[in-house]
């Protein structure tokens, strides 16, 4: 599902991707046809370690990709391959990156084509450290890594778990979203950096009794989509989410919640911190009164739940909203999209609203893309209000896009209106 959602990412990118002699080598395969899938060029060089592990010839099959071996290639038509490989890449990453290759870095060798091109590279490099966790611990492993990043080179930390060797630890190369977020991060203008942002997502469950709750469709994917294009562009995100069966997005700090109330706690308290703040989330507009302690039997044959409004948890936060915050709503409708968005945008006191129609077959609720439109007003948001006139609301239709565009396109206005 994620897949289909990133599919083209990386289209029009070339990758150079090194692949060094660890056993992670034979996950970098399959990781390099992961990469070509959303799109990247890619130009391979194995060392002559890595090689050992998986054969040119069965990694140019798999990946339809040049790979090179040797500097001094005999077929190869230039004789300069170290720079020529060098100038091509929108992104240099080294996966696996062993320690031998680690220290040949840090220490600047080249005794390779790819030590080499670390060198003619001449920006910063994604490295992928794996080994076992003996090793990575190594004090001396360690301190080439901190030599790494003081000269502008991004390491992403192994993962922790079993590794190859039998042994438990930090030394895993990480799993596929991770790899990947961590490659569209890198090739993302970091225009978001360090910008604390919180945004809600998913339905909320109100309890009837131990075993039945009151919820609605909403499957989590936009606020998602939106809390990974924040992290692609540098932020500090933080996501409160109702229950849903998406995978937490790397990079992000997942709050769980399931009501309301829980919601309402969360956002209040991250508020206090947060420079933007999003409310994707489809709160259940009702919770009932009571919640049976026990199973409700099927006594008889009607049954009345009393409900209770829940609070309007984004009109509570625009109320406290502090001058340097801003903050986006989103308006789910099944009918009369624009009239109820403008009035929406009004009552709710957000500076930006994205509004949906989630009555249709491709957007909304439920589905990975979605048709959105956009309203905010050039009009301070202190002097908007109730009293603001209809001209006074710029709305403006995007066309059907995967959710991922979408979270994009809400990511560039923001910006934009926030003057980020
Ligand atoms: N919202 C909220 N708390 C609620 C209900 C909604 O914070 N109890 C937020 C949603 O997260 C969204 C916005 O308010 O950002 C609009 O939600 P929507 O469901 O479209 O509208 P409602 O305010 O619930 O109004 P109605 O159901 O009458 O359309």
């Amino acid at each position: 599902m994620i897949e289909n959602a990133t599919k083209g990412l990386l289209e029009g990118r070339r990758l150079l991707l090194g692949i060094a002699g660890g056993i992670a080598a034979c996950k970098a395969v399959d990781y390099s046809r992961k990469l070509k899938a959303l799109g990247a060029e890619l130009f391979i060089v194995l060392t002559q370690n890595a090689a050992r592990f998986v054969t040119p010839l069965s990694v140019a099959a798999l990946t339809s990709s040049s790979v090179h071996l040797d500097m001094f290639e005999p077929d190869s038509s230039s004789a300069m391959l170290h720079i020529e490989l060098a100038r091509k890449a929108d992104l240099f990453c080294i996966l696996p990156a062993t320690a031998n290759t680690l220290a040949k870095v840090a220490c600047g060798l080249a005794d390779d084509l790819l030590s080499t091109l670390c060198l003619s590279h001449g920006r910063p490099i994604l490295l992928f450290p794996s080994m076992n966790p003996v090793m990575w611990q190594n004090p001396v492993v360690q301190a080439n890594v901190r030599r790494l990043k003081d000269v502008g080179h991004r390491v992403i930390t192994p993962a922790y778990g079993e590794t190859a060797c039998g042994e438990c630890g930090e030394g895993r190369l990480p799993d596929w979203p991770v790899v990947r977020e961590a490659v569209l991060k890198a090739l993302t203008p970091q225009t978001l950096r360090d910008i604390n942002i919180l945004i809600s997502a998913g339905p909320t469950r109100e309890p009837i009794d131990p075993v039945r709750f009151i919820s609605n469709r909403s499957s989590g994917r936009m606020g998602y989509a939106l809390a990974q294009e924040a992290a692609r562009r540098g932020a500090e995100v933080t996501l409160v989410s109702g229950p849903v069966s998406l995978e937490p997005p790397p990079g992000v700090h997942v709050v769980s919640v399931e009501t309301a109330s829980q919601m309402q706690n969360a956002m209040q308290t991250l508020a206090q911190e947060a420079r933007i703040i999003v409310m994707t989330a489809a709160v259940s507009d009702y919770a009932p009164i009571v919640t049976a302690q026990q199973k409700l039997k099927k006594t008889f044959e009607t049954l009345h739940l009393e409900l209770q409004r829940n609070p309007d948890i984004l009109t509570g936060l625009t109320s406290s909203c502090r001058p340097n915050q801003f903050i986006v709503g989103f308006c789910a409708e099944t009918e009369a999209l624009r009239e109820h968005a403008l009035q929406k945008f009004k009552a709710k006191g957000v500076h930006l609203l994205v509004a949906n129609d989630v009555s249709q077959k491709d957007a909304g609720f439920d589905v990975e893309t979605n048709r959105v439109l956009l309203l905010w007003s050039e009009r301070p948001r202190e002097q908007s209000g109730p009293s603001l006139r209809q001209e006074e609301i710029v709305v403006k239709e995007l066309p059907l896009l995967p959710k991922d565009r979408v979270a994009q396109a809400i990511w560039d206005k923001v910006e934009q209106l926030a003057g980020l």
